[in-house]
């Protein structure tokens, strides 16, 4: 008997046997994974994303022993935490007061907690088909449910409301039918739904029509996070939320999250009135992964890393191109969906009719072979690290031409 329920701890981690056979990895380095078989594949998953400094980095690793040996989780204060929270927020810019958790979905839940005793509000705003985690109140509305395709009646449930990704009018509407909203909460790139991108102004026009009404906006940066720059994605690109729930990157690989903000939103939480807790919290073990990563991302070329996924993607649309297929690519040069579709789009509503779950699978399958590891999700990403160099993209490139190939001959 399998004592392991569906034979994995996450959905997101289910992968198809292939020839009969299924793969389990055992280990990674840089930006290789490699199964059970001996058999070496190029990650693009990398760790949900987390693996920014490619797997197994040596820095992280000799940072994090050291704090594993000194106990990995003191219970009492310590230094580390207050150096992790330093090393953090001098990459946050205003929002200067950090409290970690361990998870996306806990700095996302602790984030909306803060809006709401900030505010004196009750109810979030999620972007329909936004991925929040994996807390109750946050899934609804997620991509693939009919509650995120709405059109006239806004769907409410638990204190959660929806609003339309890139839909300016529908933000003004929203205050319109609710003055008892907390924040909006929003992913600067809806990297959950093949990474939608923000029209210009947007997250901005989100900003001010909260702000007018009262409410402030939560960034969820835990997949942008560290993507563009050694900092939020949403400063990159000159957006400054009043909160953000940053993750994945953040630590390497190791467990960590955060909740940022401004001193004044987090009071409540200094003074004791905010409830936040967390067994895990703030653990020596993470905090250490925290300050690592951030010092080995100062010294990173985010630049090159960017430029050379914006080759791949071009290099991969050229490759169907070539087999008389079309597909285009949407989000950032290290963090990017395939859409089976000459163009992207900046509405849920539009890409719903375009994701294409066949497609995913069988780039999936033909990639697999070839030696190239991407989630078969309709709705996934793939994600590049700094060890993605030169070399990896070249063999990236020719599996994307076999696969291209592959598939051109089954349609
Ligand atoms: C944008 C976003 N928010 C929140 C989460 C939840 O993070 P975690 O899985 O660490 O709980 C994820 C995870 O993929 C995410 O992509």
């Amino acid at each position: 008997m399998n004592n392991l329920v569906g034979d994995i701890s996450s959905a997101a981690r289910a992968l198809p046997s292939l020839d009969g056979e299924k793969i389990y990895i055992q280990k990674g380095k840089g930006a290789h994974v490699w199964d059970t078989n001996g058999k070496r594949y190029i990650d693009t998953a990398l760790g949900f994303g987390t693996l920014i400094i490619g797997h197994a980095h040596e820095e992280l690793t000799e940072a994090v022993i050291p704090a594993l040996q000194a106990s990995p989780t003191p219970a009492w204060p310590h230094l580390l935490e207050q150096q992790a929270a330093a090393a953090l927020c001098a990459h946050t810019r205003n929002l200067s007061k950090a409290i970690f958790c361990t998870t996306g979905s806990e700095a996302v839940h602790l984030a909306c907690r803060a809006a709401k005793a900030y505010t004196g509000k009750s109810t979030i705003a999620k972007i329909a088909a936004g991925y929040d985690g994996w807390f109750d109140d946050v899934t609804f509305g997620n991509a693939a449910t009919q509650e995120a395709l709405f059109t006239d009646q806004r769907p409410n449930k638990d204190a959660i409301t929806l609003l339309r990704y890139n839909d300016f009018d529908d933000v003004e509407k929203l205050f319109s039918e609710n003055s008892d909203i907390a924040a909006i909460l929003v992913e600067p790139l809806l990297a959950n739904a093949a990474c939608i991108q923000p029209l210009p102004g947007y997250l901005e026009h989100l900003k001010q029509v909260a702000h007018k009404h009262g409410a402030l906006v939560i960034a969820d940066e835990v997949a942008t996070g560290f993507r563009l720059h050694a900092g939020l994605s949403s400063h990159a690109q000159e957006f400054y939320p009043d909160i953000a729930a940053i993750g994945k990157s953040m630590g390497g690989g190791i467990a960590v999250s955060a909740v940022v903000s401004t001193p004044e939103i987090m009071e409540g939480f200094e003074t004791g009135k905010v409830v936040r807790a967390g067994t895990f919290s703030g653990n020596p073990v993470a905090c250490a992964a925290v300050i690592a990563t951030m010092a080995i991302l100062d010294k990173s070329d985010y630049p090159a890393l960017l430029e050379r996924g914006e080759r791949l993607k071009k290099s991969i649309v050229q490759s169907f191109a070539d087999n008389g297929l079309a597909v285009s690519t949407a989000g950032y040069g290290n963090l990017f969906g395939i859409w089976p579709a000459p163009l992207t789009s900046s509405t849920y509503s539009e890409a719903a009719k375009i994701f294409n779950a066949e497609f995913s699978m069988a780039l999936h399958v033909e990639l697999r072979r070839a030696g190239v590891l991407i989630t078969p999700s309709s709705l996934g990403r793939l994600y590049l690290s700094f060890a993605h160099d030169d070399a990896v993209i070249a063999d990236m490139e020719q599996a994307f031409a076999l696969a291209a190939k592959a598939i051109a001959k089954t349609l």
